[in-house]
């Protein structure tokens, strides 16, 4: 048994953040599933926003963040991420994130859609790759925290389920115990027992045929928070991008928004402009908008993509902001300084997740989310350009202070049932787990996309239903492996998505119907599922 005050699931900006403050309380063990450096982090390249600029206002701010959230955001959430956030980033510059400045030495800061003015701290176009790069080594190099990586936590250990097994009624209120954690490299169940748990898993991209997320992105932490029974939010609100990279060899690569922040231009095929035909921004309208106006635009025409049009700036620019995209694309023969880019529109991000209160603890005592794994309320709807990593690190430090005071009140449970493996036998069949995972990702795409309806929803919800017992019976009968917990997580979220879509029955941000086409304000509020225990 490995034994903490704090544990903490995932090692993006949310849990490296996190557990540099907690550390500063109590010792800190933190799991990353395959490498620390792999997570949803690494991958975000536009920024983080924040008001930084003497000529901006945090009222803006608020106002933008409100506007893409389409009437569920928190106000009280948007007002203290605004507010913090500025701190935060000072914070993360002391410690060494190199943030793009101009030539007079103050911060570039970009643009995004959504927002009224220029306000994202950015590292060329690899921000959450430098953020990564410059923790990790203090969080490595930290006496207080142990990394463990290759470890995909299980399930969560907790109150419920411990009177559960003894036949008793659940303790009120429930509580945190800990964590069972598959050890990838031995393929043994470990208990991993802690005073305070942090989900910080990331999102659930993976859900999806087509996504801008890794393949590590498969909602364990909003899975196995639901299995404990926590109140999850608003997960029928997922986020496409706008434009990913659309190349047979291009595996979920996004392309920034911060390149329509310099003023790229979406075109058709035949070279025709089409986003003003939709909103008055135009390819600067929140990214629910332009999705939409690209998946209309590509239904009407046949067409497989558009085309982000960045040839109006010269070769030495390009390369310089954006060298991520301009290598990239340069590596499958795409000039992005001679010609437009292909571009598809792909899921992104999750707004929904575990149901959380202003310092990201859950429904369960002692159990916290922060970042994507999280719902606090940040982002209503719809989730404003680069606002994902500012409230990672803002609930990070609320989460910590918070935790602080958790980890004198709670007990560390050194009596925790080992992992009961029952009669699993070893898996003969790796394409039984390929090909649900494969049903789960097109089924999701097909039927829970931008456009819905509810005849799609009912379909996805059947089809869903059906993978998910299937996936049960396997669950209990085989050897745990990490694909196996992945797919069982994956298939819980889908669950959790098209069950949210259903009860929605109007459009407003990213949940748009056919069937219920204008916003409904019987609808104006959070749609909430908890699973009895
Ligand atoms: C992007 O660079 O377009 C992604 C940034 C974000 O998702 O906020």
């Amino acid at each position: 048994m490995e034994k903490s005050d704090f544990l903490v699931v995932g090692a993006g900006l949310a849990g490296l953040a996190f557990a540099l403050e907690a550390a500063r309380h109590g010792s800190v063990t933190i799991l990353a599933k395959t490498t620390a450096e792999e997570s949803n982090t690494r991958y975000a390249q536009g920024g983080i926003a924040a008001v930084m600029d003497p000529s901006d206002r945090p009222e803006s701010h608020v106002q933008d963040t409100l506007v893409a959230g389409a009437g569920l955001c928190r106000r009280e959430v948007v007002e203290l991420c605004v507010k913090e956030g500025p701190d935060r980033l000072n914070e993360l510059m002391a410690l060494g994130v190199p943030f793009s400045r101009d030539t007079a030495g103050h911060l570039d800061l970009g643009r995004e859609g959504g927002h009224s003015t220029r306000r994202v701290l950015h590292v060329k176009d690899r921000t959450g790759a430098a953020v990564v790069e410059t923790l990790l080594p203090v969080v490595r190099a930290h006496p207080r925290i142990r990394l463990f990586e290759n470890h995909i936590a299980v399930d969560l250990i907790h109150a419920a389920w411990l009177a559960r097994r003894k036949d008793r009624v659940p303790p009120v209120p429930n509580e945190v115990h800990g964590a069972y954690v598959l050890d990838r490299r031995t393929g043994r169940v470990k208990v991993f027992a802690a005073r305070v748990v942090v989900l910080c898993t990331g999102g659930a991209g993976k859900v999806y045929l087509y996504t801008s997320n890794p393949d590590i992105a498969s909602g364990d932490g909003i899975a196995m928070a639901w299995r404990a029974g926590v109140r999850i939010a608003n997960m029928e609100f997922i986020q496409f991008h706008p434009t990913c990279l659309y190349h047979p060899q291009a595996k979920n690569f996004l392309i920034t928004e911060a390149m329509r922040g310099e003023g790229g231009v979406l075109r058709r095929a035949d070279g025709g402009t089409f986003m003003e035909r939709y909103d008055p921004r135009r390819e600067l309208a929140p990214r629910d908008v332009v999705a939409r106006a690209i998946d209309a635009e590509l239904k009407r025409t046949g067409e497989e993509c558009v085309f982000l049009d960045m040839t109006h700036h010269p070769r030495a620019f390009l390369s310089s902001r954006f060298p991520t995209v301009y290598e990239r694309c340069a590596s499958l023969g795409i000039d992005i300084a001679a010609q437009p880019i292909p571009v598809v529109p792909a899921a992104h991000y999750c707004c929904g997740g575990v149901d959380v209160d202003l310092f990201g603890e859950s429904s369960i005592r002692g159990l916290y989310a922060v970042g994507e794994t999280s719902c606090t309320g940040l982002h209503g709807a719809n989730r404003l350009a680069s606002n994902s990593l500012l409230e990672a690190v803002v609930f990070a430090r609320r989460a910590a202070v918070s935790g602080a005071e958790r980890i004198r009140e709670m007990d560390l449970r050194t009596d925790l049932p080992a992992w009961d493996p029952g009669g699993a036998v070893d898996a003969d069949e790796q394409v039984l787990i390929t090909q649900t995972w494969d049903e789960i990702r097109r089924c999701m795409w097909s039927y829970v996309g931008i456009v819905r309806t509810n005849r799609r929803l009912e379909r996805a919800r059947h089809r869903v239903d059906l993978l998910n017992d299937e996936i049960q019976e396997y669950y209990w009968d085989t050897r745990l492996t990490a694909d196996l917990v992945e797919l069982r997580n994956l298939a819980t979220v889908a669950g959790l998505v098209v069950e949210s879509a259903l009860r929605r029955q109007e459009s407003r941000g990213l949940h748009w119907t056919a069937d219920f086409p204008r916003t409904d304000e019987r609808f104006l509020h959070d749609t909430v599922l908890e699973r009895r225990l």
